[in-house]
């Protein structure tokens, strides 16, 4: 409204779906539809209220992954909806333009309630990303691609069953992109940005083009990196977001693909973490004649780096089976308490032999090193998840600039949804 308000009502429901066009019905989840929920998307300064409800016959919840917001208002494992009633928080968007994403989290039935559909993208704008020549028409040149991968029963259901020799989780073999199977894009422009998030509960990807051109990484999880970077690969685990502006040229086709990614794991883990795997995501279909668009700019936004020597406090985080710190997850007990203002770095190592991931709520960081070297450039931008191959220590620095809470917590937590919902997560609050 005029007031500068948004408003959105979310409605988690059952559903069904053909996925496959063989008329076999799959029973699913979603908010205001089947399968996943509408993108909400929401500019810097704006109020924001969302009318969760639930239809579901079971408790669940929405948390907006990447926002920075009040606890009260995060939708973590303490903000239950019970079945049939409403939950409306409201917030005041306060951080730079980014892709960001919602989902339940209900503590330990988080992976479930994914899996079966409940999730959504959440858009944030601001001036600076509107100045750039970047393409951002939603929908022709500006894809939202959302990537989760499922099994079939023969029935058609979801088959949610583990590899007993898998510590990761649930892997499919068939990729969804937007809960579409063999997904196509007609291109109508000569660049086209694709806004990756890996939706999935326990599978890490690395997408690349078959053709292997480069494409041009802008932003990450927080948002527009200072200067965009020129790959041929980003890898992504659950959680995760990437968004890269590929050229096409009249025509054409490509297909956007996931490689088998480097997990750091050893050869049979390797095998059973998703690392041998390749998928198809997305072919790119270009028309015969192309609107021009411009070239994407080196220089995005000016960096703004935390200095390490302002961080009052180093913490370590050590992730391990299904604990932190050897501790599992206990909704009573507050694992951490952070002082509002105060700049802190965290220091987290995987001291198993598969993979995890970390994912921080209410802030984003930046990474100082990996195993003890400069960032890579997808690690160069702000980040709330990131991927923790065995024995590779990360330090991260944030800022928890307001919002302080005493008796509400955030969570941190690997986001590998199953070691999730295990306890693999604890909590902080802002004091
Ligand atoms: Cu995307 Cu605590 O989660
Ligand atoms: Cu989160
Ligand atoms: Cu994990």
């Amino acid at each position: 409204d005029e007031r500068g308000r948004r408003v959105f009502d979310l409605l988690a429901r059952d559903g069904r779906r053909d996925f496959r066009g063989d008329g076999r019905l799959t029973r699913t989840a979603g908010f205001n539809g089947d399968f996943l929920g509408p993108t909400l998307r929401a500019k810097r300064g704006e109020e924001v209220v969302v009318n969760v409800v639930n239809r579901l016959t079971e408790e669940t919840n929405v948390h907006w992954h990447g926002m920075h917001l009040p606890a009260r208002m995060d939708g973590g494992p303490h903000q239950l909806v019970r079945p049939g009633a409403t939950w409306s928080p409201t917030w005041r968007v306060d951080q730079p333009a980014a892709t960001l994403w919602y989902h339940p989290h209900p503590h330990g039935r988080t992976e479930e309630h994914v899996y079966r559909g409940l999730a959504g993208m959440f858009i944030l704008d601001d001036d600076r990303e509107a100045a750039l020549p970047l393409p951002r028409r939603y929908g022709v040149d500006d894809i939202p691609v959302i990537v989760q991968d499922r099994s079939f029963s023969r029935s058609g259901q979801f088959r949610k069953t583990r590899n007993m020799i898998s510590s990761i989780g649930v892997l499919g073999d068939t990729l969804l992109v937007n809960g579409t199977v063999a997904p196509y894009l007609d291109v109508r422009t000569e660049r086209v940005r694709l806004r990756l998030l890996n939706g999935s509960t326990a599978r890490t990807y690395d997408f690349g083009f078959a053709d292997d051109r480069a494409f041009a990484l802008i932003a990450t999880d927080g948002g527009l990196l200072d200067r965009t970077a020129r790959l041929h690969r980003v890898r992504l685990s659950p959680g995760e977001r990437a968004e890269i502006v590929v050229d096409v040229r009249p025509g054409e086709r490509t297909t956007l693909r996931s490689f088998p990614p480097d997990l750091g794991a050893d050869a049979l883990s390797r095998r059973f973490a998703g690392g041998v795997d390749r998928f198809d995501v997305l072919q790119l279909r270009a028309a015969s004649t192309l609107a021009d668009a411009p070239p994407v700019p080196d220089a995005l936004v000016p960096p703004d780096r935390l200095d390490p020597a302002a961080a009052a406090t180093t913490r370590s985080f050590v992730l391990s089976g299904r604990t932190i710190n050897d501790r599992s997850m206990d909704m009573g007990r507050i694992d951490a308490a952070v002082t509002r203002g105060s700049t802190e770095i965290w220091e987290v190592v995987n001291r198993d032999g598969t993979p995890h991931n970390f994912h921080v709520h209410d802030v984003q960081f930046q990474v100082l090193s990996v195993d003890g070297g400069a960032p890579p450039p997808e690690l160069s931008g702000w980040k709330d998840t990131i991927f923790l191959p065995p024995h590779r220590p990360v330090r991260l620095i944030m800022q928890f600039t307001d919002h302080s809470d005493p008796d509400m917590p955030y969570m941190f937590h690997c986001h590998l949804l199953w070691h999730e919902d295990a306890g693999m997560m604890g909590q902080f609050v802002v004091v």
